[in-house]
């Protein structure tokens, strides 16, 4: 069968502070699961992620722990690393924006522009806080958002409506760094991206675009506002430094940290797979033929529809674009924000050392933060952990495989019989799982999920349908037939289950003694178990959360 080629990028996290469950299931583990999934189908799949390293946070969080900028963001990078494996998130690289390659890449695609007449120096009045010494990015100017009233709004962007922000648009701006409003305009040198003159180009290139409702209407919403042209540098020494070779008098600046973070995506292949990347990336070398999946947080969703494709498109029309672009909204931690410093909710560091990797992982795509913001809660999730995970699926798992161990062995004896019950389940199941895959498809991960949960509920539907464990009295060996097919059933549960809750199913599958393939056709597998077979009882699959640890967990982490 003819293999898709697949490219997979998760927006890259801000390295400075530690991710929150929120950064999990708003983009890592949809994209993760996507991932897991078409590799499992057999897709050819470049599953490219990496940390987002420089601005002034960075700056600034390296001077609170007096450590050298580079020192700080290698630290922090290393912690999401850690962190993102032990939530087996399966990227072929993790890399990072401050790379080697990445500076050059920025450089080069600047230089691109530039040629192409779509960059220009202009000479600029920008924010000097005279308190704190220094121009100030445009997110440590706040103030009140001229479009909603929102206080606290950052001068790059107001996270309550999401418009993007000039720091001059503000009003009442002051310095977040130091609470000063002793700010004056001096005069500084900056380049822009031409975007009023990129927006004919992105217009038609948007209208090639089968995205969904939500993504287009941003992108359409921006072009029809008109594009305005963007500095995209800024007077810091932490970033990609502008090329003097091209840019003579832009000594001592670097670019904005948007600029170079989605060229990451770019570079970060490039430092896996040297030329090759080309082929992911190059139109002419093989790109055109690659399906590129984007997934991110939905304030992420303007600079990847419009803003980083502008700069493709005015670099080189050759540059691999976005095909789908999937923004999710928020979670939230007992209906509010996840907050560090007020001590809400749980960090991502914290949460591992709580639970193993597939509780979270299945809770959290379940309830991906799809359409709305969804809320998170110890005794929601313990509930749907101990219901789905535990009575559902665990408790099948291991009634069947205990009761035929018991009673007969842990080899199987017993031929798989196609009975009319049998029939219904085999065509039911070959629907769902096929329902199950196009969700996963079309990235609706909670209507996925829902038939997943289905698929298992089936499980025990057969069982208590045609109760083995009473037939066993009259008619032994219909009752080991009847867990013959069970067995079956369960291997199959766990196969197509790999992609949301990995470690689980590989246990299971290794204590069937089987493979992980793919399904394409139960009436075919649904007999791969059979005669001689030998397996496992594995121990416990899942335990319950009781209601003593919710409340010790909530103690613990809704301060
Ligand atoms: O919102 C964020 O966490 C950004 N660091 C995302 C950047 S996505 C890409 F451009 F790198
Ligand atoms: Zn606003």
């Amino acid at each position: 069968m003819q293999k898709d080629r697949i490219l997979i990028t998760s927006a890259l996290p801000y390295v400075n502070g530690i991710p929150h469950l929120g950064h999990l299931a708003g983009c890592l583990l949809p994209s993760d699961v996507f991932a897991r999934f078409n590799r499992l189908i057999g897709n050819q799949v470049l599953y490219i992620a990496g940390t987002d390293e420089h601005g002034s946070p960075c700056e600034i969080g390296a001077k609170k722990e007096n450590v050298s900028v580079e020192e700080y963001t290698s630290k922090y990078h290393n912690i999401h690393k850690d962190i993102y494996q032990k939530f087996n998130l399966s990227f072929d690289y993790f890399g990072r924006t401050s790379s080697k390659e990445n500076i050059e890449t920025t450089q080069s695609i600047a230089k691109e522009l530039f040629n192409n007449g779509f960059i220009e120096q202009r000479e600029d009045e920008q924010i000097f806080s005279i308190d704190d010494n220094m121009f100030l990015p445009d997110r440590y100017v706040i103030g009140t958002c001229p479009f909603c009233g929102a206080d606290n709004a950052r001068g790059d962007q107001c996270e309550n409506c999401t418009k993007v922000l000039d720091p001059r648009d503000l009003i009442n701006p002051k310095s977040s760094i130091s609470g000063s409003s002793n700010l004056e305009f001096r005069k500084t040198k900056h380049l822009y991206l031409l975007l009023s003159k990129l927006s004919d180009k992105v217009r038609s290139w948007v209208e090639t675009r089968n995205w969904n409702k939500l993504t287009l209407g941003i992108a359409y919403k921006w072009l029809d506002e008109g594009l305005k042209d963007r500095s995209i540098t800024r007077d810091l020494k932490w970033g990609v430094p502008v090329p003097l070779d091209v840019f003579p008098d832009m000594k001592d600046k670097v670019f904005y940290v948007w600029f170079d973070a989605p060229i990451g995506y770019i570079s970060i292949t490039k430092e896996l797979l040297g030329d090759d990347y080309q082929s992911w990336w190059l139109m002419d070398k093989g790109a055109s033929e690659v399906q590129y999946f984007q997934f991110m947080g939905k304030d992420n969703v303007p600079f990847h529809a419009i803003t980083f494709p502008a700069t493709l498109l005015g670099a080189n029309e050759n540059y691999k674009k976005v095909d789908t672009l999937k923004g999710l909204s928020y979670l939230n931690f007992n209906g509010g924000k996840f907050s560090k410093s007020a001590g809400r909710g749980i960090f991502a560091d914290k949460a591992i050392e709580e639970f193993d990797a597939d509780y979270w992982r299945y809770w959290l795509i379940k309830n991906a933060p799809e359409t709305d913001d969804t809320d998170f809660s110890f005794e929601r999730f313990s509930e749907e952990i101990n219901k789905d995970l535990n009575d559902v699926l665990g408790n099948f798992i291991l009634r069947v495989l205990k009761f035929y161990n018991s009673k007969f062995s842990n080899v199987i004896s017993h031929d798989i019989i196609i009975g009319d019950k049998e029939k219904q389940i085999i065509s039911l199941l070959q629907q769902k799982i096929h329902n199950y895959s196009s969700f996963i498809k079309s990235l609706e991960f909670r209507k996925a999920m829902a038939e997943l949960r289905s698929i298992w509920v089936m499980g025990n539907e057969y069982i208590d349908e045609m109760a083995p464990w009473a037939i066993y009295k009259t008619d032994v060996n219909k009752a080991g037939q009847i867990l013959a097919f069970a067995i079956n059933l369960i291997r199959i549960f766990m196969i197509i289950s790999q992609p949301i809750i990995p470690d689980s199913s590989l246990k299971v599958l290794n204590a069937l003694n089987t493979s992980g393939d793919w399904v394409f056709d139960v009436e075919h597998d649904i007999s791969i178990i059979n005669k001689g077979h030998s397996f496992n009882v594995p121990e416990a699959i899942f335990t319950k959360i009781s209601s003593d640890r919710v409340s010790e967990l909530n103690e613990k982490y809704n301060k």
